[in-house]
C-alpha cells in the first residue's frame, strides 16, 4: 500500500495519460501517473499508429478540427519527445491512400475528396495508372485512389517507451501495477484510492484509462466507454516495400520505417475477451494479401489483439462537471492521432484551473 500527495494524478499510462503527465510535469507540476499494468501495455501497444484523419472523417465536426490540429502538432510533438528522451521514435508522414475497387466507389471517393479539401484535408485524386506506380505490388483490381500526402504513421510502442523516459526526466512519479478504483472529491480536490489500499491526495485527477475508464468509481455516472476489440497481424518485410499507408474497405496496411508491416483489422464487441481468433487472423491475412500480394505474403508472422476505447459520442475531453476530475478517454480508433492535441488541451485546462484557484 502506498500513499502520497500530488498536484495531479493521472489514471492510465497509455499514450494519452503519459502525454498529459509529460506536459504537466514539464510545466513544473507534481504528477503521479498510475497504471493498472505497465505503461503503454494495452491499446498503445496494440495500435497500428496510423495518422490518417482523411480516412476517418468526411464532414465538418469538432472532432475533425481537433484531429487536424493534432495531426499538425505531431511533427513538433515527435521532435520534442525525441530530444527530451534521447530516444528515436518511428514517425513519418509517408502519405496515405484510400483505395477504390469499382468505378462507383471511385466516383464516391472523388466527390468525398472535393468535400474533404473544402474541410481543410489535403488530398488529391490518383488514377489507376499513377496508383500502380506509387505502390508497385498492389494486386487487387483497383480503379484509383485518393492520396493524403500529409498523413502517415507512428509506432506507438516507440512513443510510449520515449514518453516513459521523458516523464521520468520531467519528474513524474510512475506507479505501475496500481489499479485505481475510486475517486472521492474533497473540498475542490480529490482523493484517489487504489485496490492495494493506497490513497493519494491531489488537487486534480485525470481519467485516461482507455476502455477501462468506466470501471473507476468517480461518485457520478461517467460518459460511457466500452472495449472494441481489434485483431492485427504483422510481417517482417524489407524497408520501403510499402511506401504509403493503405486503406481499402475494412483492411489497412502500414509499414514501419524498418520494414515491419502491420495489417488490420476487426471490430468486435466481446468485452475484454483476450482470445485470439484464428479465423479472424486468417481473414485479415487473406484480405491484406489480396490487396497487395506483391508486397504482403499470404501468411503473417505475428497476430495480436487490442481494445479500442469505444464511445458513442466521441471522446470525453475536459472537466467532469465542477469537480477536480478531468476526463481524457473514448478516443476509439484515433488515440494515437489525437494524443498531442489531447495532452495540450487537458494539461492547459488543468494548469489554468490551478492558477485561477490561486489568483
Ligand atoms: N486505428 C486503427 C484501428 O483502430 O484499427
Amino acid at each position: 500500500m502506498r500513499h502520497g500527495t500530488a498536484d495531479i494524478v493521472i489514471i492510465g499510462g497509455g499514450i494519452i495519460g503519459c502525454s498529459i503527465a509529460w506536459r504537466l510535469a514539464s510545466a513544473g507540476r507534481r504528477v503521479i501517473l498510475c497504471d493498472a499494468g505497465v505503461l503503454g501495455g494495452e491499446a498503445s501497444w496494440a495500435g497500428a499508429g496510423m495518422l490518417v484523419p482523411g480516412s476517418e472523417y468526411s464532414r465538418a465536426c469538432p472532432e475533425l478540427t481537433f484531429a487536424l490540429e493534432s495531426l499538425a502538432a505531431w511533427p513538433g510533438f515527435a521532435a520534442q519527445l525525441e530530444r527530451e528522451s534521447d530516444t528515436s521514435i518511428d514517425f513519418e508522414l509517408c502519405g496515405a491512400l484510400e483505395l477504390a475497387g469499382s468505378p462507383a466507389e471511385f466516383e464516391k471517393l472523388r466527390t468525398l475528396a472535393t468535400t474533404q479539401r473544402r474541410l481543410g484535408i489535403d488530398c488529391r485524386v490518383v488514377e489507376a495508372q499513377e496508383l500502380r506506380g506509387m505502390v508497385p505490388g498492389l494486386t487487387a483490381p483497383l480503379e484509383g485512389a485518393v492520396y493524403f500526402p500529409k498523413e502517415g504513421q507512428v509506432d506507438p510502442r516507440t512513443v510510449t517507451a520515449a514518453l516513459r523516459i521523458a516523464c521520468q526526466r520531467a519528474g513524474v512519479e510512475i506507479r505501475e501495477h496500481t489499479r485505481v478504483t475510486r475517486l472521492i472529491p474533497r473540498d475542490g480536490a480529490v482523493s484517489i484510492e487504489s485496490s492495494d489500499g493506497g490513497v493519494i491526495e491531489a488537487a486534480r485527477a485525470v481519467i485516461a484509462a482507455g476502455a477501462w475508464s468506466n470501471l473507476i468509481d468517480a461518485g457520478v455516472r461517467l460518459p460511457r466507454c466500452f472495449p472494441v476489440r481489434g485483431h492485427l497481424i504483422g510481417y517482417a518485410l524489407s524497408a520501403g516495400s510499402l511506401p504509403h499507408v493503405l486503406r481499402f474497405h475494412h483492411t489497412y496496411a502500414v509499414q514501419r520505417r524498418g520494414g515491419y508491416t502491420i495489417a488490420g483489422t476487426s471490430e468486435e464487441q466481446v468485452g475484454f475477451d483476450r482470445t485470439l481468433d484464428p479465423a479472424t487472423v486468417d481473414g485479415i491475412a487473406a484480405r491484406a494479401h489480396a490487396l497487395a500480394g506483391g508486397i504482403i505474403p499470404a501468411v503473417a508472422q505475428d497476430a495480436w489483439i487490442g481494445f479500442r476505447p469505444g464511445a458513442k459520442r466521441g471522446p470525453s475531453l475536459g472537466r467532469l462537471d465542477d469537480t477536480a476530475i478531468w476526463l481524457a478517454y473514448g478516443h476509439y480508433r484515433n488515440g494515437i492521432l489525437l494524443a498531442p492535441a489531447t495532452a495540450a488541451r487537458i494539461a492547459g485546462e488543468i494548469i489554468s484551473s490551478l492558477e485561477s484557484r490561486l489568483a
